[in-house]
């Protein structure tokens, strides 16, 4: 053999390896070690989990309340949302997210994101809170009594006219939606936009926030949800159950998909030559590439086919969340909220939000 194959062979060899090691790496899941007994006198119940799992493993324990830092506030948190990131971080599935949250058994054991509650102390630094706002954003910790966070990331006032429950429901999914129809949908009044997946979490938001731009909104969902889909706003609904409207012969300007059930190249079918595809989610489960298959193809597909094709992932930041405060203060956004669970049943709603069954948001109180 020439010497030049000898080294692509050896190269080749070693990149071979290296893949297989760091999926074994990731794909390793350690056992759960029983828990410890918080050190400090200052408790709070949270839900925590030490392990990657099905919802078994989260537990409802006393963990250490938090102390705010100087540029920090405490929450005493009244109500969380619940979303699909929780259960992704949960078991620590598509294993490439290990990278970040922690390899073997997630790096921080504290759950939930989005948030509702009462600002209780303030670090001395912090100027645009104080002690008794009512406050929602979104901060790692949201499944527990209080959370600190920084005054200047995503958190905003809750407007006078909404619950703690339904300010909960708003953070990461509004957040979403908003993200994908303004940045990367670019939607303009009067164009027609279709929203798959318009009963969810973030499609209830999507279709909403589409309607607050000016735009004509065709919803996709299931029949048991066509009534209240209309109600928050969709000028016309194809329950999914009937009707596949990538066989329509209709073109849209910009398609947000939260349910990646047709292929891209069908999706693109239905847009106009100037048209954008803004792939959201996917209902492919799987530990290794199967919520990451659209993300992938986009890469691939988007530079032969006319309409824009994108992927991509939400930014939590403070200025959207106030836009989504002010939008519900004016009317024009409100929460949908399906199914509530007090705190220590928060494993059942992550179970509720695995089915993919949702109707709008599901709720955990903290009472
Ligand atoms: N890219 C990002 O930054 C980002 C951020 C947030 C969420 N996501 C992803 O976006 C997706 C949606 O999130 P979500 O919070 O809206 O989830 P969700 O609340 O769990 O969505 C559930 C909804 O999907 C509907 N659905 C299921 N199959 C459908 C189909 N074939 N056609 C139309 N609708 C269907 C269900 O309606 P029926 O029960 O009636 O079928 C249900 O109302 C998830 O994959 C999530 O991981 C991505």
């Amino acid at each position: 053999m020439k010497l030049r194959y000898k080294i692509l062979n050896s190269i080749l060899a070693v990149f071979v390896l290296l893949i297989g090691s760091v999926a074994i790496a990731i794909g390793y899941t350690e056992d759960c070690e029983p828990a410890a007994a918080t050190a400090s006198k200052n408790t709070m119940k949270a839900v925590i989990y030490r392990c990657y799992g099905g919802p078994e493993v989260l537990e409802y324990v006393n963990v250490a309340k938090p102390t705010p830092l100087d540029d920090e506030v405490l929450v005493k948190v009244h109500a969380a949302g619940v979303n699909p990131l929780d259960w992704h971080y949960m078991r620590g599935a598509p294993y490439v997210m290990r990278l970040i949250s922690g390899i073997g058994a997630p790096n921080r054991q504290t759950m939930g994101v989005d948030f509702a509650g009462v600002v209780e102390a303030v670090g001395k630094d912090v100027t645009k809170f104080k002690v008794g706002d009512s406050v929602f954003g979104g901060r790692s910790g949201a499944f527990g009594e209080y959370l600190t966070m920084p005054e200047t990331k995503a958190i905003a006032q809750i407007p006078a006219n909404m619950t703690y429950e339904q300010a909960a429901a708003v953070p990461i999914a509004a957040i979403t939606a908003l993200q994908a129809l303004r940045n990367m949908g670019e939607v303009e009044a009067g164009e027609k936009v279709l929203i798959n997946g318009a009963s969810g979490g973030v499609g209830t938001y999507a279709v909403q926030i589409a309607k607050y731009y000016g735009a004509d909104v065709t919803a996709v969902n299931s029949t048991r949800n066509v009534a209240m889909v209309l109600g928050i706003g969709a000028d016309r609904v194809i329950d999914y159950k009937k009707d596949d409207y990538t066989t329509q012969d209709i073109k849209y300007d910009l398609v947000i998909d939260m349910v990646g059930n047709h292929s891209l190249t069908k999706n693109a079918d239905v847009l106009k030559p100037t048209g954008r595809l803004v792939n959201v989610g996917s209902i492919d489960k799987g530990n290794w590439i199967g919520p990451l298959i659209k993300p992938i193809q986009t890469i691939f597909i988007n530079p032969i086919t006319d309409p824009e094709i994108v992927g991509f992932v939400a930014t939590m930041n403070q200025k959207d969340i106030e836009i989504l405060a002010k939008m519900m203060e004016e009317g024009k956004l409100t929460p949908v909220l399906d199914k509530s669970y007090p705190l220590a049943e928060t494993a059942d709603a992550v179970a509720y939000s695995e089915t993919g069954r949702a109707r709008g948001k599901i709720i955990v109180t903290v009472k």
